[in-house]
């Protein structure tokens, strides 16, 4: 038999108003439903303000929005509201200068903030919360911070192309082996292979822009999961934060569960910015490739190379290897990201503030990366006289040379033979066979004397040497996207009329 209940325990105390301290302390006991405090190793586990306070200038900026926003609604007082805007100008100038005292205790960047400006203002400070949760607002700091983020990478993503475009514009007719699988293919034109480079970093910057129209909504005014019961003005408040689509109209994020709860912002960002390392990884494998004696066909300034402790000689390309290996860790933060989220139930759940440090440091790493990049490869521009200083040094002779030794031109001579009226066929085997024959004489094709290129076909002519030369090759190759100077420089003038 169930015993009967007990009456209810009449309250004891009125509850009071909370004082500063125990506001400070409020880690340490929540509420009167806690009857001991957070032990400190789950207080240092849970905290995330030595890292989440880089987010106080977004956190700041979206508590002024709200706020201004409640006022409008007459949900606080225009007094409150100037409160308010008071003690977060001296927050703001606390932080700038150093001087604010961020607390563990305070958990995180929001708390911090708060619990100073009802230090600073009181009873207005305790009101900036009203409608209002940390989950709905981390969601909205985290999208204006990145969305900032994304504008600066956006701009080093155009540098770096200027600065590719600069140097292809220098070697339109500049020849090296272009390569598949590694093996010379055919000569192409130093100029077109950078510009392969400024195609993949200028879809980059398009991705990560279609990526900056998802981050720019407004999560703010779902509270907690489920909206609020106070007449929020959410439009308003995504106005006065710039979140809008390219036509102005505001961007409100429409399901408060999901709202408050899902990174996939972050996630296709650090999607993209993988994607932009891997392009950079690329590219670094052929600056560091370049770089070997072996194939000796640039250097780069040497302060972005190191030397060795042993042997004198070196001159290691440690910022393409860092960047490569960069690339790894940027990779990695995607997956983590990605598997954060998933199993993830509706709505908010604390996993979500392990989205921060991946995130941070994929944007450290990329920007660091386009910023030094960049440099490394146009060379440092002087403010005074305008030139540059460092870059890549090419080494005309190498590429050239290295061209000439793997029988680059032999489709020129297939082609030749098909023009001749030879089936493609037909031309690619006797080709084989004229390759193989300048292999054994280790001669190149155009080495070869016109009565042995006879051999192998009749139809061989002396116009034949035209197409057999490395620069008949390369302006043979003429069409749109081709190797073909008159088309680099055609993609060079689009290439500067684009990042104008
Ligand atoms: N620091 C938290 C985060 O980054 C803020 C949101 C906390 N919300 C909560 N209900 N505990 O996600």
């Amino acid at each position: 038999m169930i015993p009967d209940a007990s009456p209810l325990p009449l309250p004891i105390t009125q509850p009071k108003p909370m004082s500063q301290n125990q506001l400070d302390k409020k880690s340490q006991a929540w509420s009167a439903l806690f009857s001991e405090p957070m032990s400190d190793l789950v207080k240092r586990y849970t905290a995330s303000v030595f890292f989440d306070q880089r987010l106080w200038q977004a956190d700041i900026a979206g508590s002024l929005a709200h706020a201004d926003m409640l006022a409008a609604q007459a949900i606080i007082s225009a007094q409150d509201l100037s409160d308010i805007q008071r003690g977060l100008a001296q927050i703001r100038a606390e932080i700038e200068a150093g001087t604010f005292d961020w607390k563990l205790d305070l958990e995180d960047v929001h708390l911090n903030i708060e619990a100073r400006l009802t230090q600073l203002v009181g009873d207005a400070g305790k009101r900036l919360h009203t409608g209002r949760s940390r989950n709905d607002q981390v969601a909205t700091d985290v999208r204006l911070w990145l969305r900032g983020e994304i504008d600066l990478i956006a701009d080093l993503l155009r540098e770096l192309q200027r600065a590719l475009v600069d140097v292809a514009e220098q070697n339109v007719d500049v020849i090296l082996p272009g390569f598949t699988h590694l093996q010379v293919a055919q000569p192409v034109s130093f100029g077109h292979h950078l510009l392969a480079y400024v195609e993949m970093f200028a879809r980059d910057a398009e991705r990560i822009n279609e990526v900056r129209a998802r981050v720019n909504r407004l999560p703010l005014g779902a509270a907690a999961l489920a909206g609020t019961s106070y007449p929020l003005d959410r439009v308003r408040v995504a106005r006065t934060l710039g979140m809008v689509d390219a036509q102005g109209t505001p961007q409100v994020c429409q399901n408060s569960l999901d709202a408050v709860s899902d990174r996939d912002f972050a996630i296709e960002f650090t999607a993209a910015s993988a994607l932009c390392m891997v392009h950079i990884s690329r590219l670094s494998e052929e600056l560091v490739l370049w770089m070997s004696q072996n194939f000796g066909f640039i250097k780069i300034a040497d302060r972005f190379t190191t030397g060795s402790s042993i042997m004198p000689q070196k001159k290691n390309p440690d910022v393409p290897e860092l960047a490569r290996g960069k690339t790894g860790r940027v990779v990695g933060h995607l997956m983590g990201l990605i598997t954060l989220m998933k199993g993830q139930p509706l709505a908010y759940n604390k996993d979500n503030q392990e989205d921060k440090e991946p995130l941070f440091d994929t944007v450290d790493t990329l920007k660091d990366t386009l910023r030094i990049f960049a440099e490394m490869i146009a060379g440092q521009t002087n403010p005074t006289t305008g030139g540059r200083a460092g870059g890549i040094t090419v080494n005309v002779q190498a590429m050239e040379q290295a061209a000439l030794k793997g029988y680059a031109t032999a489709t020129d001579l297939a082609d030749y033979l098909v023009r001749k009226g030879l089936p493609f066929r037909d031309a690619h085997e006797a080709v084989a066979h004229a390759v193989k024959a300048a292999i054994a004489h280790q001669v190149d094709l155009s080495e070869l004397p016109l009565a042995v290129l006879q051999g192998f076909n009749a139809r061989i002519d002396k116009d034949v040497f035209d197409v057999l030369s490395l620069r008949g090759s390369l302006h043979a190759r003429n069409t749109l996207g081709g190797t073909a100077p008159a088309q680099v420089q055609a993609q060079i003038a689009r290439h500067r009329a684009r990042l104008a």
